[in-house]
C-alpha cells in the first residue's frame, strides 16, 4: 500500500518542478494564519504567501464562513445572460477603489487569463475602431505575465518560455524605465508609435522576473509619452494589488493612469481562483456598437464564479480595515530595517542589489555559481529555511520575502534570522 506522498509521486505532476529525481512532496494538512502544518506536526512560516496570494494568511475564518454560506446558496452559474449579487457587488466595489477611471469589470479565473483578456481587449479595441494598423504590442524586459500562450508572448523570453519560442507572437521589448533611458526608449518607439496597440507593464515591481523594482518617477514619463500616442496602457497588478507595494495598488504611486488593469492573486485573499480585467469607458465604448462581429468573444466556464466573488468581497472588507493598512506599514518598516542588517553581507560581496518595496524585500546571492532561475543556490537556500521552519522559495539566486499581512513581529524576526544564519553559513563555507 502506498502512502499519500508515494501516491503523489506516482500520480501527480507538480508545477515548476523538474520531474526526474524530484524530492517527495511535503504533505500539508493544515494552514492557520502564517503557519503551514505538515503531517509530522512540523510548522512552517509561509513567508511567500503561497505564491504571493494569501494576503490574510491561511484559514481565515471570516472568508471561510462567507464562502460556506454562499456555497449553500449559489455555487456556480453560467455568466452569459445570467448575473448574481457577488459579481455585481464586487464590480461596484472594485470600480470605487481601482487607481484610475475604470468603468467595467471583466471576470476570468487567474492572473494569466486576466492578462490574456487585457491584450485581446486592447487589440480588438483598435480593430473595432477600424484602426487595423495598430497591432504592435510593447512589453518590458524581465516581465512575467503568466504561462498561457498570449501571456508567455508578452513575457520576457527565457527559461520559462524557451520550449515554445517559435510559437510566441512578436512583441517589442523595451528596458524597464530608469533615470537615463527615457530618450532612448522614445527614439525606439517614436517611428512606430502609430502602429502600437498597447503597452503592458508590471508597475514598480517585476515579480517572477526576479523581484526587480523600478521607480514611479521613471515610469510616469514613459506612460505620459505612450498615452500621448494613444497607446492603450495595461497595468498588470496581479501581484502588486492589495497593498503589496505599500499602497492599495502600485498605480497609486503614479500620476499617469492605466487604460486597462489586471488583478488576481490577493484579489480573493488567496482563497479562490479569480481574475479581473478592468477597462475605462473609452475602451469599453469600442465594443458597445451595433456590429455583432465586434463582440468580445471571450469567456471561461468559471467566469465570475459566485464563490470566488464572495471570497473577494470578504477579503476586500478585511483589506479596507485601517488596522490592515497600519500592519502593512509596520511590515514595510521591519523589512527596511532588515536590509540594514544585510548591508555587511553586501560589503563582503556575499549578496548584492538589496532592495525593498512595501511589504517585499529582495536581494541576490552574489557568490552563486550560476545566475538566473536555474541557479542551484536557491534550492539549497529553500532546504535550509524549511529545516528552520520557514518556507521561502528563491527565484534562482534571488531571495525575497513576501509575507502574509497577518505575520507577527516574532514570526517576521524568525524569517529574518533564518536568512541571516544562511548567509553566515555561506561565509563559513566560502
Ligand atoms: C504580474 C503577474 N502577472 C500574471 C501572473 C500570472 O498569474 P497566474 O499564476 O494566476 O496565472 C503572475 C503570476 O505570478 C504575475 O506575477
Amino acid at each position: 500500500m502506498m502512502n499519500l506522498v508515494e501516491k503523489d509521486t506516482a500520480y501527480v505532476w507538480h508545477p515548476y518542478t523538474h520531474q526526474k529525481g524530484r524530492l517527495p512532496s511535503i504533505r500539508m494538512v493544515k494552514g492557520k494564519n502564517t503557519l503551514l502544518y505538515d503531517q509530522e506536526g512540523n510548522t512552517y512560516i509561509d513567508a511567500v504567501s503561497s505564491w504571493w496570494v494569501t494576503i490574510h494568511g491561511h484559514g481565515n475564518k471570516y472568508i471561510a464562513s462567507r464562502l460556506g454560506k454562499q456555497a449553500a446558496i449559489l455555487e456556480q452559474v453560467i455568466f452569459a445572460g445570467f448575473t448574481h449579487k457577488p459579481a455585481v457587488s464586487l464590480a461596484e466595489k472594485l470600480l470605487k477603489i481601482l487607481p484610475g477611471d475604470f468603468a467595467r469589470i471583466f471576470y476570468s479565473d487567474n492572473g494569466s487569463t486576466a492578462t490574456e483578456v487585457a491584450i485581446k481587449m486592447a487589440l480588438q479595441y483598435w480593430l473595432n475602431k477600424e484602426a487595423s494598423h495598430r497591432t504592435r504590442i510593447v512589453a518590458l524586459h524581465d516581465s512575467y505575465h503568466g504561462d498561457t500562450f498570449g501571456a508567455m508572448s508578452i513575457s520576457e523570453r527565457g527559461t520559462f518560455t524557451m520550449a515554445f519560442r517559435d510559437k510566441l507572437f512578436e512583441v517589442i521589448f523595451i528596458d524597464p524605465p530608469h533615470k537615463d533611458n527615457l530618450e532612448q526608449i522614445k527614439a525606439t518607439l517614436e517611428p512606430i508609435a502609430g502602429e502600437i496597440a498597447c503597452f503592458i507593464y508590471e508597475p514598480l515591481l517585476q515579480g517572477a522576473g526576479g523581484m526587480k523594482m523600478y521607480k514611479p518617477e521613471h515610469l510616469d514619463p514613459l506612460l505620459h509619452f505612450l498615452k500621448q500616442k494613444e497607446v492603450v496602457c495595461i497595468a498588470d497588478e496581479v501581484l502588486t494589488g492589495f497593498y503589496r507595494t505599500g499602497k492599495l495598488f502600485a498605480g497609486e504611486y503614479l500620476t499617469e493612469k492605466a487604460d486597462i488593469i489586471c488583478l488576481s492573486k490577493g484579489l480573493t485573499g488567496g482563497t479562490m481562483a479569480l481574475g479581473v480585467t478592468s477597462c475605462t469607458q473609452k475602451v469599453y465604448e469600442a465594443f458597445n456598437t451595433d456590429d455583432r462581429t465586434q463582440t468580445f468573444f471571450h469567456g471561461h466556464s468559471f467566469t465570475a464564479n459566485p464563490l470566488a466573488c464572495t471570497a473577494s468581497l470578504a477579503s476586500m472588507e478585511l483589506v479596507m480595515k485601517k488596522k490592515l493598512k497600519r500592519r502593512v506599514g509596520e511590515i514595510q518598516a521591519a523589512q527596511a530595517r532588515f536590509l540594514e542588517e544585510l548591508y555587511p553581507f553586501a560589503e563582503r560581496k556575499i549578496i548584492k542589489n538589496l532592495r525593498h518595496l512595501g511589504t517585499i524585500c529582495a536581494f541576490e546571492i552574489a557568490i552563486s555559481e550560476t545566475e538566473g532561475y536555474l541557479a542551484g543556490i536557491g534550492q539549497k537556500f529553500s532546504a535550509f529555511c524549511l529545516k528552520s521552519g520557514v518556507y521561502l522559495r528563491a527565484l534562482g539566486n534571488t531571495i525575497y520575502i513576501m509575507p502574509p499581512y497577518c505575520i507577527t513581529d516574532k514570526e517576521l524576526r524568525k524569517v529574518h534570522q533564518t536568512i541571516l544564519r544562511f548567509l553566515q553559513q555561506l561565509i563559513r563555507n566560502n
